[in-house]
């Protein structure tokens, strides 16, 4: 193990692509003590292997207040919640809405999922100028609308919750996000309120009545920490499913061309989006109950470990040809959900709302580019989401652009440009 790498000092290139970066680290060494840009130290685990084990490690706790150190957020109820808990308060919270988010569960989602996709694309394709930003008019209003709906959250009230949700997964100071945290708070709690006395069909409505199999009910806590997740979980991270995915495909034709010839390709496409560049580039801190080897590297107890899942993903002693992107690659071993007891509960209904938005995108605009040099793209801070604010897309006059930049595309494959299938 080298010495402390410095993240800071990487700049806004890692922002935009810390691809490089994470590659030059694995060549090193699986393992690194690493000082963030707020100046804290942790040990990053960037190869494949290690970091899929270190996700499934009992040592390595979720519950950060059990090691009194780290970080001090207070004690929100908010934090009360599944990924924030070890074994047996992770096991009983997880069951309690396990069965809400089966495969079979979500496919019954899978008509409003349609709707909503085609009234968003039927707004956005009404643009007279043919261009719209790919974010606002479908990959964040999809996931939002199909999670707000599953819970029972007003539409009104959308926006607001939408500034707060944004913090915790990319704060833009330590205020903000104290603010963020005691405003959403609040709102769940009056939400809660609102649904113990006028209940309706919805999640939340449920979980108030629910009890698990041992009759034991959520706390008031339990409930906002659990409110709290699946919202946020439920649509920070698909928006960027959704619009990274897609600007993957716009910068490398070959593979867009593909999919569009053979749409039957889009559930392997989405897994190779997940892979190539998905929306969580770490996973959530774990801690060490007590010295704990990984990768040769020894970690002391009592320190923070952060599993970085976009470095996983690109390990070419896992995927070979790592850095390309290919729809048609075993994508198998990728952990862009995680892995272990906390593997994503919300994998079934994210995958299903990128397929859909996607093949109904390609489907509604037989041709589409990118309507920005992607230089010019700016990037969601921190190391847990991965992401575009924006990503500006036309679809009119993008066919006279297809011709003279198929020549181009083909000399790089990572080109941005008009494209079509
Ligand atoms: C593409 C979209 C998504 C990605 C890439 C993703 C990724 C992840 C990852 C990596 C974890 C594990 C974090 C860790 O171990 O530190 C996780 C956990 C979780 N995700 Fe997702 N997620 C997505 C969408 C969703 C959706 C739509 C929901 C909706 C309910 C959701 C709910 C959850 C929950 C509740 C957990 C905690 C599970 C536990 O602690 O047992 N996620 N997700």
């Amino acid at each position: 193990m080298s010495d402390i790498v410095d993240l800071e000092a990487y700049g806004p290139d890692f922002v935009a692509d810390p691809y490089p970066y994470y590659a030059k680290l694995r060549a090193q060494a699986p393992v690194h003590r690493a000082r963030l840009s707020e100046g804290e130290e942790m040990w990053l685990v960037v190869g494949h292997d290690e970091a899929r084990a270190a996700l499934a490690d009992p040592r390595l706790n979720k519950d950060w207040r059990a090691t009194g150190r780290w970080p001090d957020t207070g004690d929100s109820p908010l934090f009360t919640n599944m990924l924030d808990a070890d074994p047996p308060h992770h096991t009983r919270l997880r069951k309690l809405v396990a069965r809400e988010f089966t495969s079979r569960r979500v496919d019954a989602l899978r008509p409003r999922v349609q709707e909503i996709t085609d009234e968003l694309l039927d707004a956005m394709l009404a643009a007279p100028d043919g261009r719209a930003d790919l974010v606002e008019a479908l990959a964040f209003p999809l996931p939002m609308t199909v999670i707000c709906e599953l819970l029972g959250v007003p539409a009104p009230e959308r926006a607001e919750f939408r500034a707060w949700s944004s913090e915790f997964v990319a704060p833009t100071g330590e205020e903000e996000l104290q603010a963020a945290t005691v405003a959403m708070a609040g709102y769940l709690e009056t939400l809660i309120g609102h649904k113990r006395r006028t209940p309706g069909d919805d999640l939340l409505s449920a979980l108030i009545r629910t009890s698990d199999e041992d009759g034991d009910r959520l706390s008031g806590e339990e409930l906002v920490g659990m409110a709290f997740l699946l919202l946020v979980a439920g649509h920070e991270t698909t928006v960027s499913l959704i619009s990274n995915g897609v600007r993957a495909l716009l910068r490398h034709p070959d593979q867009l061309a593909a999919l569009r010839a053979d749409l039957t390709l889009m559930d392997n496409a989405v897994e190779e989006m997940l892979r190539y560049d998905g929306p969580v580039e770490s996973a959530t801190l774990r801690f060490t109950a007590e010295e704990v080897e990984i990768g040769g590297t020894t970690i002391p107890a009592r320190e923070a470990v952060l599993a970085v899942l976009a470095s996983a993903s690109r390990d070419p002693g896992r995927f070979p040809a790592a850095d390309d992107f290919d729809i048609r690659r075993e994508t198998r071993g990728h952990l862009a959900f995680g892995h272990g007891i906390h593997f994503c509960l919300g994998a079934p209904l994210a995958r299903m709302e990128a397929r859909i938005a996607i093949r109904a995108l390609l489907e509604r605009c037989p041709v589409l580019a990118l309507d920005t040099d992607p230089a010019s793209l700016s990037w969601r801070t921190g190391m847990l989401i991965r992401g575009t604010h924006h990503l500006p897309v036309r679809w009119a006059g993008a066919a006279q652009d297809t011709a003279a930049g198929a020549a181009n595309a083909t000399a790089d494959s990572t080109a941005d440009g008009a494209l079509t299938g």
